[in-house]
């Protein structure tokens, strides 16, 4: 496989939050159907430096953690993890963060960034960013009461006419919180346009506390770059990791052979077999499967086999057999 490159940055913390060393600065980002623990264990031994979980909301956690305790499922191996919340009533917040706090996360983060609808529209994820006052409450009364750090993710505000990144980030870190994660994007935007680099820079130069730029890093190259524009401690990678943890090395993805990519779907697929069951598992490892293939030419009958793949041992048997369909291979 892939070997994970040995750099300073293991020796050496890169940054703290708070009293937490983080040794890197590439860091998977928390995504909800992505960011499990299977898929955070992959992104960590290849260089990811901490473990966001997806973000699971306080409603859940307050009325039946049990809804919601594969998404708090973790790893020794993970840490440091970095629980994430998201809710729109302080007492809810600080309810769940009680419950959390015996699950021994390393941080707590609150979400201030999700765009979708049934979220940010009853004031929670990106909708919070609307109440600076709340932010403000939650931030105070949280880092009061929590053993570990309490950390945020944000974008730049609610739409074009109200992008108060600056003011959110001074309250942030007035009131304890102990990083930032920037989304270069309003809530309005979702996912168009361009993650804004240079409003991230902002950021991180009117504050004191790490922030991690995030946002479109796709490859090595984004890495330098957005780390050039924004000066920021580290980079969250989203989306640029679906079937490419290679880039938390800083592997070109098309340097990642066919045999380095089949010991990855191996150690994925057990992963996820060993978290969800056989049953379960192989299903859901699909969609990887689908991302890590994507860079080679599959034959389409065999890749529509492996997609339709009625049990585990068939998926298995299928996958010993890829590189015998691959074209012009
Ligand atoms: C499928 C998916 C699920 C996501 N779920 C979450 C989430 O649970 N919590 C969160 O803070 N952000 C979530 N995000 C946003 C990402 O963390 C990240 O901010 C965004 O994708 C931009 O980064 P990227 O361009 O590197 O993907 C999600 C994004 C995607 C694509």
């Amino acid at each position: 496989m892939a070997m994970r490159i040995i750099s300073q940055d293991q020796i050496t913390p890169h940054f703290y939050i708070k009293t937490v060393p983080i040794y890197g600065n590439l860091i998977l980002a928390p995504m909800a159907g992505y960011s499990d623990s299977p898929n955070r264990l992959i992104a960590r031994r290849l260089g990811s430096a901490m473990s966001y979980t997806e973000f699971v909301n306080a409603i859940d956690i307050t009325q039946d953690i049990r809804r919601v305790s594969t998404k708090l499922t973790y790893l020794p191996e993970e840490r440091p993890v970095v629980f994430q919340v998201f809710d729109n009533d302080l007492g809810r917040i600080l309810s769940s963060a009680r419950i959390l706090f015996p699950l021994q996360p390393d941080i707590l983060d609150i979400n201030l960034g999700c765009s979708a609808h049934s979220v940010s529209n009853r004031g929670a994820g990106a909708g919070l960013l609307k109440n600076p006052k709340l932010i403000a409450d939650i931030f105070t009364q949280l880092v009061k009461i929590s053993p570990i750090p309490v950390t945020a993710k944000i974008r730049l505000g609610w739409d074009d006419d109200s992008r108060n990144y600056l003011e959110v980030s001074h309250i942030l870190e007035e009131c304890g919180a102990a990083l930032i994660a920037v989304h270069g994007r309003t809530k309005k935007q979702a996912y168009n346009g361009r993650s804004d680099w240079q409003a991230i820079a902002e950021v991180k130069a009117n504050v004191k506390i790490p922030v991690l730029a995030n946002g479109d890093v796709c490859t090595p190259d984004d890495i330098t770059n957005i780390l050039s524009v924004t000066g920021c401690d580290g980079v969250m990678i989203g989306r640029g990791s679906f079937g490419n943890p290679w880039i938390f090395s800083r592997l070109v993805r098309d340097d990642v052979t066919l045999t380095e990519t089949l010991d990855v779907i191996w150690q994925h697929l057990e992963l996820i077999e060993n978290f969800y069951g056989s049953e379960r598992g192989y299903i859901i490892f699909r969609k990887h499967l689908k991302a890590y293939l994507l860079p080679f030419s599959i034959e389409r009958p065999f890749l529509y086999a492996l997609m339709t793949a009625e049990n585990s041992e068939t998926l298995h048997a299928l996958i010993m057999d890829i590189p015998l369909h691959i074209q012009g291979a």
